[in-house]
């Protein structure tokens, strides 16, 4: 039996996760610093922090308890180590060592959109929940077409074995979650920006203003994306709108032109690379309006998380981290955090 002990604070969300052989959570917490962030209208690196270092011992020994697991049964330590913020990080990445120096443990350092994509690979129940039964990823499903879209990346990759990415293209300016959030600042909408354009949207008419789907059809970029546009279009229009800003429309009109690029060039992409299947992960990949089209017009078999394992979460760190451990990774004592680490 493995078990993996999981470390997630690259943002924030202070969180810990214990799983058993790869697949099967026995815990998964989540410490939300969202009410603490809100009203600066975004995360504050120096609060975030400063808060994970309030709640992290906190954080990892309820996951120790609730998975009903003592230091000594652990196997190893999985721990993000990039990208993002680095006063968070270091956080994560001292208590990590800390645990594997202390225990005998091996460490292993895993990147947050590597975690990401893993998400696909949890069995999608919560703890204490019966045992998954349904379909699962396998190696079969190699290779497999990811599109990461959280609020720091949109990247479309290509994922041929475990640990080997290809890229093939992301945003040349903001990420997808990155959009939502300004544009919901735009709208006067509460931060975290995504579920409530989501919600705002859920009474709008997606088609009352036509918002440009920028690098749809370019050759030169066929897997990139640019939203920087899109949220300047939705600036001009909300100015000429004058008030009161039909909010609903405005936040149906702007998901549907993302999540239309999105969609069309993930499946260009899959038919293009020849992929047997598709991943989509990352906070934006909660989005209803993005699962509701991807079923609608996806002609693969793909797979998405539940919301739950969507934002970020340990459990998705210690599915890499354990797939990391199998191929027989140890990362050792002088491992850093890297703000900007790339996966491909
Ligand atoms: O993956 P994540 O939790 O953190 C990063 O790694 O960035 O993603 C957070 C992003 C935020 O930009 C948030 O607005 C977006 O995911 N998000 C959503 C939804 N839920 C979260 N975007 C659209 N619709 C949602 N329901
Ligand atoms: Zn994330």
């Amino acid at each position: 039996m493995t078990l993996i002990l999981g470390i997630e604070t690259s943002c924030d969300e202070t969180a810990a996760a214990v799983l058993v052989d790869g697949r099967r959570l026995l815990s998964n917490i989540v410490a939300s610093q969202i009410d603490l962030h809100r009203q600066y209208g975004g995360v504050f690196p120096e609060v975030a922090s400063r808060q994970h270092v309030l709640t992290i011992r906190p954080v990892i020994e309820q996951a120790l308890r609730e998975a009903q697991v003592d230091w000594d049964d652990l196997t190893a330590v999985a721990v993000t180590y990039g990208p993002g913020l680095a006063g968070s990080l270091l956080v994560g990445m001292n208590l990590a060592k800390g645990i594997a120096l202390a225990r005998g443990l091996p460490l292993i350092g895993v990147n947050h959109l590597e975690g990401h994509i893993y998400s696909n690979w949890l069995d999608p129940v919560r703890p204490g929940e019966p045992p998954y039964e349904g379909p699962r990823l396998s190696e079969a499903d190699f290779p497999i077409l990811v599109l990461v879209v959280s609020g720091g990346h949109t990247e479309l990759l290509l994922m041929r074995g475990h640990g080997q990415y290809e890229r093939l293209g992301g945003t040349l300016d903001d990420a997808a979650g990155e959009a939502f959030d300004k544009v919901a600042r735009l709208l006067g909408l509460p931060y975290p920006g995504g579920p409530a354009i989501q919600k705002a949207a859920e009474r709008g008419d997606a088609e009352r203003f036509p918002l440009p789907r920028a690098l749809l059809n370019a050759p030169d970029h066929p897997f990139d994306f640019s939203f920087s546009g899109l949220k300047t279009a939705v600036l001009r229009l909300v100015r000429e709108l004058g008030d009161p800003v039909p909010v609903a429309d405005v936040a149906a009109s702007f998901q549907a032109a993302v999540v239309d690029v999105l969609v069309s060039k993930t499946i260009h992409a899959a038919e293009v690379t020849r992929a047997r299947h598709v991943c989509v992960c990352g906070g934006v990949a909660a989005n209803r309006a993005l699962r509701e089209e991807l079923t609608r017009r996806m002609p693969l078999p793909y797979s998405i998380p539940p919301i739950w394992l969507c934002t970020d979460n340990a459990a998705m760190i210690a599915c890499a981290g354990y797939y990391r451990f199998l191929a027989g990774e140890k990362a050792d004592w002088d491992l850093d955090v890297e703000a900007s680490a790339r996966l491909a």
